[in-house]
């Protein structure tokens, strides 16, 4: 490799922003000839003093908490890990300098802030990419593989969830997460919007929705042990009805109080010719019915990388140099995106398409809070 590292700068550095930097780190220590690396140049946050070990790992950059010191710096993209209420802003920032940018999901807080995004980021020209990480588990690349075959025939249903219990504790404390102010929305904001992207990802563009939500926890803690309690604002619980232009019809399940299931997610798909399913606790590996010959299979079979997507073997650490399905699939959209910017290639998870995934989140919610029947897309 003869160029030089990538400058990137990381706006929040919480939970994710942190996963983004060991990323950003590990690139040499999980390809062995990789064709790009990257180096934190600088991390802006709300407060200084904090994380001093992780900071010193990744070579000291700049941190701070100003906006105009952090876009002073020298860098060559800009990676927004902040709470879903900032990323308008911090995104209209960054295109000011044109820095191609690399968002954490959701793109905003709504579908304005989504479509405002993405018509300046289009209009600067630059290069984006969505954190839409769950694309980036092979079992789901060997799905997308066999589904743009053609092999599964015409589909008919698919049957999606996606559990955490993360907020199964009701003396856990309010958060930006448990805000719509702050987050836009809750369970389906957080953990859907995700499978909203997979749906159109794997199975194409959908023409309506109907949800419904629930809160099960209506106010928490305002801090950890305190007695003064603050309303909760977002579902902790969805389950949306779709249906696809291409005349299929699924639901897509979510909660964040499903009690001692973190990250259980099983994506089943079903089709004149067979069938596919996607679980998280094998993420190596799609396992595919071909009603032809009558039997399960595992993998991709071999069906060819499809259009526009980048091939596995060139994101995908090598089994022996794995962080685990979660960094990895973090590290193989980082990654693609890194290599984006090098060949100057669009990626498919742009903010285009976070913009589409911010539609039907929009539109769910509408139906929900309506109680009617279907919310036909495009919205007004
Ligand atoms: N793709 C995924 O798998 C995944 C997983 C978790 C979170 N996320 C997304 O990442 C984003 C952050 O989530 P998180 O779990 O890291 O949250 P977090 O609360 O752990 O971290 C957010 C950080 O942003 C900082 N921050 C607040 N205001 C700021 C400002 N004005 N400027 C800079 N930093 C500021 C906070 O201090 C905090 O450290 C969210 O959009 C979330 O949806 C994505």
């Amino acid at each position: 490799m003869t160029e030089s590292p990538l400058r990137v700068g990381i706006i929040g550095f919480g939970y994710i922003g942190k996963i983004h930097a060991h990323c950003y780190q590990s690139i040499p220590h999980c390809f062995s000839e990789p064709k790009v690396q990257a180096q934190v140049a600088a991390v802006l946050r709300s407060g200084l003093g904090r994380d001093a070990e992780i900071l010193h790992s990744l070579g000291s950059p700049l941190e701070t908490t100003s906006m105009e010191e952090f876009l002073a710096q020298d860098l060559d993209m800009v990676d927004i890990c902040s709470p879903n209420g900032l990323h308008h802003d911090q995104i209209q920032a960054a295109l000011e300098k044109r820095h191609p940018i690399y968002c954490e999901k959701p793109l905003g807080l709504n579908l304005d802030q989504a479509r405002d995004s993405t018509q300046a980021a289009n209009k600067a020209g630059v290069l984006t990419h969505t954190a839409f990480t769950m694309r980036y588990i092979p079992a789901v690349q060997q799905a997308k593989a066999i589904l743009a075959a053609g092999a599964l025939g015409e589909i008919n249903n698919f049957r999606i969830h996606y559990f955490h219990n993360s907020y199964m504790d009701p003396a856990r404390p309010m958060s930006w997460r448990l805000q719509k102010a702050t987050s836009g929305g809750g369970s389906l904001t957080d953990l859907g919007i995700h499978m909203i992207d997979m749906v159109r990802y794997l199975l194409g563009d959908v023409d309506w929705v109907k949800c419904r939500t629930r809160t099960f926890i209506t106010q928490r803690p305002i801090a950890a042990g305190s007695a003064e309690m603050a309303p909760v604002d977002v579902d902790d619980w969805a389950l949306c009805m779709l249906g696809l232009k291409n005349g299929a019809e699924g639901v897509i399940e979510v909660t964040r109080m499903s009690g001692g299931m973190g990250d259980s997610c099983r994506i089943e798909i079903f089709g004149s010719q067979g069938s596919i399913e996607v679980d998280f606790s094998q993420t190596g590996s799609v396992r595919y019915y071909d009603q032809r010959r009558k039997q399960y299979q595992l993998g991709s079979q071999g069906f060819p990388t499809p259009a526009g997507e980048r091939p596995m073997s060139e994101w995908l650490p090598q089994p022996k140099l794995t962080l685990g399905w979660f960094k990895d699939a973090h590290l193989g959209s980082i990654y693609d995106f890194l290599l984006n910017i090098r060949e100057r290639k669009e990626s498919s998870a742009n903010f285009e398409a976070a913009l589409k995934a911010q539609e039907l989140l929009e539109a769910a919610y509408l139906s929900a809070s309506r109680n009617t029947g279907q919310i036909y897309l495009p919205l007004p």
